[in-house]
């Protein structure tokens, strides 16, 4: 019998979330482990739909509800349809970016209130929770300059950005057990080995990994 885990990459633009979710699949895929790798806002067909909803050129007067509305409605879709039934066939699975995006982006960044947007995306989820959370730290101003094609999000003035930071490094310290903040200013290679360890004892901690 081998545990699922659910595991969450937060951080800011160009913390090099994407690439340290793809090094940890193809690590633990090397130890036998079954990964599924998804993203939100996306991660099912219907979700990645929203997505370009989202995300899209012509998005720029999308209003701060509908888009906070539009990012729990996704992640209802992807929860339903593609993380829920990977857990329960065993997997691990590894999500770029998930619930605490929407806390720190909409709830702490758009100022509509952390918790109102934690409550709405519990409800979306039926209170789907991450074992564990990785938050990738990055000074904006670092991580920006890494970013390439600009989203609207990603065009937000340096202060949105530093509140983002901020509310995910204020989630982990209210909640040291069930969240691992790495810096991602060291080589990927550096990283990604301060991330297997911190995975490899969200594994063991169930015992049955
Ligand atoms: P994406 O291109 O996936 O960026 P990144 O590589 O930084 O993850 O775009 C997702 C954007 O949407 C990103 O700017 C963060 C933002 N976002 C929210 O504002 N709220 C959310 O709930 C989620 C999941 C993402």
């Amino acid at each position: 019998m081998v545990a699922a885990r659910f595991i969450a990459f937060e951080g800011g633009e160009g913390s090099g979330k994407s690439t340290q979710v793809e090094r940890l699949a193809t690590s633990l895929r090397a130890t036998g482990r079954t990964v599924t790798v998804t993203r939100e806002p996306g991660g099912s067909p219907r979700a990645e739909q929203i997505r370009s909803l989202i995300l899209a050129d012509g998005s720029a007067d999308l209003d701060a509800r509908c888009e906070a509305l539009l990012f729990a409605a996704a992640r209802a879709d992807h929860i339903t349809h593609t993380v829920r039934p990977a857990l329960e066939r065993g997997h691990i699975v590894l999500t770029d970016r998930y619930l605490d995006s929407s806390v720190a982006y909409q709830g702490v960044a758009r100022g509509l209130g952390a918790d109102r947007i934690r409550d709405l995306s519990l409800w979306a989820t039926d209170h789907t929770v991450p074992d564990l959370t990785v938050v990738l730290d990055i000074d904006p101003r670092v991580g920006l300059a890494r970013a390439q094609d600009a989203n609207r999000l990603e065009s937000e003035p340096l202060g949105f950005h530093d509140d983002v930071r901020q509310a995910f490094l204020d989630f982990a310290a209210a909640a040291p057990h069930r969240y691992t903040v790495i810096s991602a200013v060291p080589p990927p290679d550096e990283v990604a080995t301060l991330v297997r360890a911190a995975v490899d004892r969200c594994i063991m901690a169930g015992g049955l990994g």
